[in-house]
């Protein structure tokens, strides 16, 4: 596969925006999606090791767990479409041809998908008192789990397979013999998919933190409890940072030979360095922990600490595509669309914005309340607009849709 050919792949409409905007939003829908993943992963390991075990702690976290990877699981899959958006646009000769190559598994990564949360769901349904009674069919909350493990092989698959256009031939028609099965996961690489794995634990540990503290100002919670969070959260984060290090040598001394000198560049140190730095902070902070800015703080710092993983993976797709293939993303033909342009900020900062900012006020202030909680007349009058802006945006689809038919 030469780089004409590549080009020849490319979508001859250009793109409706500078391919620079494609890229960073990539890069941090990316980041955004891989931190709900890892929560969601992190949540979902606590809840099988508290529902499999006897201690009250235990229990009472598998139970409050079981409630963020529910929600982690939306929130991940949300999040994961934006960035698929984004890499299908700019990359799309080698997103296209990796899908393809594995069709079978694209189209079974919904099925596994939506079945692993059913499972969940059902996890659910059996065990809505985790804290107090016995758990029931803890083995549902375990295949949801393994599963949502092979849904993130997929995905993997399917970035590797696209760094590799010098060997698409050989796998679409190996020896020369064409096989259009798409059961194919023809390249992987264990350590960098251990790499983001092991995030979770880090991860976790930081929103152990930040749930704590968001606890903490209840009158029902036991003291102990939160000095046991405490101690659980920082011995995760550093397990979490040593692995996902250990892992993430294992992927730089495992890459490809031209690109062997990418794991001393500046970007893997970073982002080394972010996640060294999330990692032994619980045990630097101390007591500060009890303090809002610390609690909450550490989780942003595990946010930062993804971009940065996200900025240096990014790099190295660009290294790759460029340096060893010619492929220049950046240089994609414009053909500048401002209405869709406007459309997409408009719609991410104004509906986004309000509705975003009335979910989390109320699930904020619900959570802060003991017993019933009522809005306030100004969070109603928030959630009202929500819903406003929500029906006038549906109206205007539709309308454009009719106006681009039509017309
Ligand atoms: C819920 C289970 C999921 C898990 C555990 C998971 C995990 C992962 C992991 C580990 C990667 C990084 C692969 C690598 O770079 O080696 C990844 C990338 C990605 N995921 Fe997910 N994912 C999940 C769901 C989804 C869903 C539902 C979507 C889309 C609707 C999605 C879209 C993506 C995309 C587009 C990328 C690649 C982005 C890029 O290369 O720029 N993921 N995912």
């Amino acid at each position: 596969m030469n780089t004409e050919m590549l080009y020849a792949l490319r979508d001859v409409a250009g793109v409706p925006s500078h391919p620079v905007l494609f890229l960073i939003l990539g890069v941090l829908t990316f980041a955004l999606h891989i931190l709900a993943v890892q929560v969601m992963l992190g949540a979902s390991g606590l809840v099988i090791w508290g529902a499999l075990s006897k201690d009250a702690y235990k229990r009472q976290l598998a139970q409050a767990m079981l409630g963020t990877a529910k929600i982690a699981v939306s929130v991940a899959v949300v999040l994961g479409v934006a960035p698929l958006l984004f890499v299908q646009v700019i990359y799309d000769p080698f997103w296209y041809t990796s899908n393809v190559l594995s069709a079978t598994w694209v189209i079974g990564f919904i099925v596994i998908l939506t079945v692993g949360y059913l499972l969940m769901y059902f996890f659910y349904a059996k065990n809505h008192h985790l804290a107090t009674q016995k758990t029931v069919c803890p083995g549902s909350m375990i295949l949801s789990l393994a599963l949502m493990l092979v849904v993130g092989f997929i995905m993997h698959v399917l970035v590797v397979q696209m760094l590799s256009p010098d060997q698409w031939m050989q796998w679409y028609a190996p020896n020369g013999e064409i096989d259009a099965s798409g059961r194919g996961l023809h390249a992987y690489n264990l350590w960098r998919f251990a790499f983001f794995i092991s995030l979770s634990v880090l991860v976790i540990g930081s929103w152990l933190l930040a749930y704590r503290h968001y606890i903490s100002h209840r009158t029902d919670v036991d003291s102990g409890y939160l000095q046991w969070l405490k101690g659980l959260a920082g011995a995760l984060s550093l397990a979490g940072g040593i692995l996902a290090i250990g892992f993430g040598i294992g992927w730089m001394l495992t890459l490809p030979e031209s690109q062997a000198s990418f794991g001393f560049s500046p970007w893997v140190w970073l982002a080394a360095l972010m996640i060294a730095l999330t990692a032994v902070m619980p045990k630097l902070m101390g007591n500060k922990v009890n303090a809002p800015l610390f609690g909450y703080g550490l989780f942003g710092l595990a946010a930062v600490a993804l971009i940065l993983v996200a900025v240096a993976r990014e790099m190295l797709r660009w290294n790759i595509l460029f340096g060893d293939f010619g492929y220049n993303a950046l240089d994609y033909a414009v053909n500048m669309d401002w209405y869709s342009t406007l459309l997409f900020f408009g719609t991410f900062l104004i509906i986004g914005g309000t509705v975003l900012a009335y979910f989390l006020t109320v699930a904020w202030q619900a959570g802060q309340t003991d017993g019933v909680y009522t809005p306030s007349p100004a969070v109603t009058r928030l959630g009202n607009l929500s819903i406003i802006l929500i029906t006038l945006w549906i109206i205007h689809f539709f309308v454009l849709g009719l106006w681009v038919w039509l017309g």
